[in-house]
């Protein structure tokens, strides 16, 4: 479904008093191929490049060089209006959800916003809609004329996640959407995404700096550090059998449950 070939990402930076130019590898030949309905989780730690590759495969950051292709098209190779019209499908959720939702637009009007990004939606069949898509991430439609500090931490992470599927994405590429979160609420919204995986059968990239998050989530994990992906494979492979020893430091670094 999503093919992501040999994709280097740089970023120039001047710097100094003679403007030195400095390449910043940020995405250095990585490679990864997703199959429909699955969930990819990419981890590393902070500064690997994982937003940057988010935002390359979402046409956002230009691709120094390579191929990111979604459903048979090279995305690298469209215009600005195509890419335009192709973003519908593939959705971002972020880390915070406060700084991505308007402040001053209730639940109903961002919502409505983002359904009517496909097609118009009637006047009389609005509240419907938007009823659906609140109740389909577990929210309380009687809340839809809220603002978004009305709301949890946890709820606004949900609010994200109905525009996200507004437009109906085919893919969404969650960057770090439960590191703000507690603990407990950050089981709760992984389980959503999984329902929603199988409601809907997304295809998806969770994007994590921690191991544990991806563990019941993902299907598949590609380990990244420094701009390339060290280690590949199910999430039963990174977790029981390991193979690079950066992989094992991040499996070292989850804190275990005392024993009982
Ligand atoms: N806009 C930018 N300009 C220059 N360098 C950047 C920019 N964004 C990120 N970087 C650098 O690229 C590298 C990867 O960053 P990032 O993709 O944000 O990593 P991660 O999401 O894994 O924390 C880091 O060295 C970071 O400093
Ligand atoms: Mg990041």
């Amino acid at each position: 479904m999503l093919s992501i070939n040999n994709v280097n990402v740089h970023y120039y930076k001047s710097e100094g008093l003679l403007k030195e130019q400095q390449t910043i590898r940020a995405v250095n030949g990585v490679s990864l191929d997703l199959a429909k309905g699955e969930i990819l989780g990419l981890v590393g730690e902070s500064g690997c490049g994982k937003s940057t590759l988010s935002r390359a495969i979402m046409q956002l950051q230009p691709v120094t060089e390579g191929e990111i292709i979604l459903e048979g098209t090279d995305l690298t190779k469209l215009t600005r209006s195509e890419v335009r019209k192709r973003r519908l499908d593939f959705q971002m959720v972020f880390q915070d959800p406060y700084a991505s939702l308007n402040p001053r637009f209730t639940i109903y009007s961002t919502l409505l916003e983002a359904l009517q990004q496909r097609r118009p939606i009637a006047k009389v069949d609005r509240m419907d809609a938007i009823a659906a898509l609140m109740t389909r991430v577990g929210l309380n439609p009687d809340f839809a004329q809220r603002y978004p500090h009305e709301f949890s931490g946890g709820q606004r992470q949900r609010i994200a996640i109905a525009r996200a599927l507004a437009p109906e994405p085919k893919l969404i590429i969650a960057d770090e959407p439960v590191s703000a979160l507690d603990v407990s609420i950050q089981s709760q919204i992984l389980n959503l995404l999984l329902e929603l995986r199988d409601e809907l059968d997304l295809t998806m990239i969770f994007i994590t700096h921690d191991l544990s998050v991806v563990r019941y989530l993902a299907d598949n994990i590609a380990v990244m550090q420094k701009g390339q992906i060290q280690e590949y494979g199910t999430s039963e492979e990174i977790f029981d059998t390991p193979k690079t020893e950066y992989t094992k430091t991040l499996l070292a670094a989850i804190p275990k449950l005392p024993a009982a």
